[in-house]
């Protein structure tokens, strides 16, 4: 069967190869230590499963939802986003429901962007930027993010001719996958590059509740003028452990939030409303429960440098989220590095390669595994020799 052309230009999903890779390991009896997908570890906290129980036992919930999200749901992201941020929102044009932040992501590309006009997307990035610039027919023009610019794209350098034909740019701070985090000045130059070009600007926030060493991460849409030209996305996967759940929000420029329904109300049907009122629930409940995600994450973040530094092998201290951006040893490729390390550890890792050009010669893990296994992941390698 032949498939639509434009899923020609789209290579399979990072994380559904990385997969695949563990499920042969595994088949061949290999006890894998997965260090890929950032998967949390933990349970989701019990307050949010208990309501969610309460609430999928009321059959008002088990119609369709309301498309955008119910009213309650866009009410308590406004309040979080007012006590965590001190941003205003407005529930019913600036805050929208998402089955995930993977899908929102996704969708805006296809509310934005034409086939041929230029996406500005970071280069290590989270690889649905580039996917979706692909399935639209876009063209993705890639910000490097190295160690020399702190991982912070330098808009200067990008030709006039790209900037004039862009639709949309995206970054992601805290950063997926180099762990470093933007503060509210290099934000406020990301918003005026925008309103400047009329390019719609998109922080993927996923990580925002994940930083170290006394760092707290901003909201874009705390910059001046944010507003209007800005959107944000948040995930609860990584936040409250609520990976399988799919809930997520987009939040910011009305103009772009409208858009984006549009785009969902004719493709999805809305987040099953249990599971909107279980993330009421998480919002509602944050502080706490955050903070203690916090210390287990900086916990992890210090067996890693440890485990790190004894290998001898380079890497970038990450200021938030919760990966470790390495670099792979001589002689060896990220793929290489990767494979090898499957082969003759067990260990599983997600190749730099697959995150973009400049992710080449890196390999990425993720803290989202127990302590112990963790530490065995490094001895194991230690063991390499
Ligand atoms: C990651 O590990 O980078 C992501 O969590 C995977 C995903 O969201 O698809």
């Amino acid at each position: 069967m032949k498939q639509a052309r434009r899923l020609d230009n789209a290579p399979p999903y990072l994380f559904v190869e990385i997969e695949e890779n563990i499920k042969k390991a595994l088949e061949n009896g290999v006890d894998v230590i997965n260090l890929g997908i950032g998967d949390p570890d933990m349970p989701t906290p019990y307050f949010v499963v208990r309501k969610m129980a309460e609430a999928i036992n009321n059959p008002v919930y088990h119609a369709y939802p309301e498309y955008d999200g119910s009213m309650e749901f866009r009410c308590a992201v406004a309040q979080h986003y007012k006590k965590r941020f001190g941003v205003d929102l407005d529930p019913e044009t600036e805050v929208v429901a998402l089955l995930g932040s993977k899908e929102g992501i996704a969708h805006i590309f296809f509310a934005l962007v034409n086939e041929g006009d230029f996406t500005l997307v970071p280069d290590p990035e989270y690889p649905v930027y580039e996917l979706a610039t692909a399935l639209t027919g876009g063209v993705p023009y890639h910000m490097p993010l190295t160690s020399g610019n702190g991982f912070f794209p330098d808009l200067s350098i990008i030709p006039k001719e790209v900037v004039k034909r862009s639709k949309i740019l995206f970054v992601n701070y805290p950063n997926n996958p180099t762990g470093a985090v933007a503060d509210l000045k290099q934000f406020q130059s990301i918003v005026d590059f925008g309103l400047k070009h009329d390019i719609v600007v998109c922080n993927d926030n996923a990580y925002s509740e994940f930083t170290y060493d006394g760092i707290k991460a901003p909201s874009i849409l705390m910059a001046d003028n944010a507003k209007d030209i800005a959107v944000e996305f948040h995930s609860f996967s990584k936040s409250y452990n609520m990976t399988g759940w799919r809930l997520g929000f987009a939040v910011g420029n009305k103009d772009a939030i409208s858009k984006l329904k549009k785009m969902k109300n004719n493709i999805d049907s809305g987040v099953f409303t249990a599971i909107q009122v279980a993330g009421i629930e998480a919002l509602k409940g944050c502080e706490k429960f955050v903070e203690g995600m916090q210390k287990i994450y900086a916990r992890r973040r210090n067996i890693a440098i440890n485990g790190l530094q004894k290998l001898g092998l380079e890497f970038e201290l990450p200021r938030g989220a919760f990966y470790f951006w390495i670099k792979v040893p001589k002689g060896y490729t990220s793929k290489t590095y990767t494979q090898m390390l499957l082969d003759k550890t067990g260990v599983a890792v997600a190749p730099g390669n697959g995150y973009g050009e400049y992710g080449e010669g890196y390999i990425r893990i993720s803290l989202t595994i127990s302590d112990e296994r963790l530490k065995e992941a490094f001895e194991r390698i230690r063991n390499l020799g």
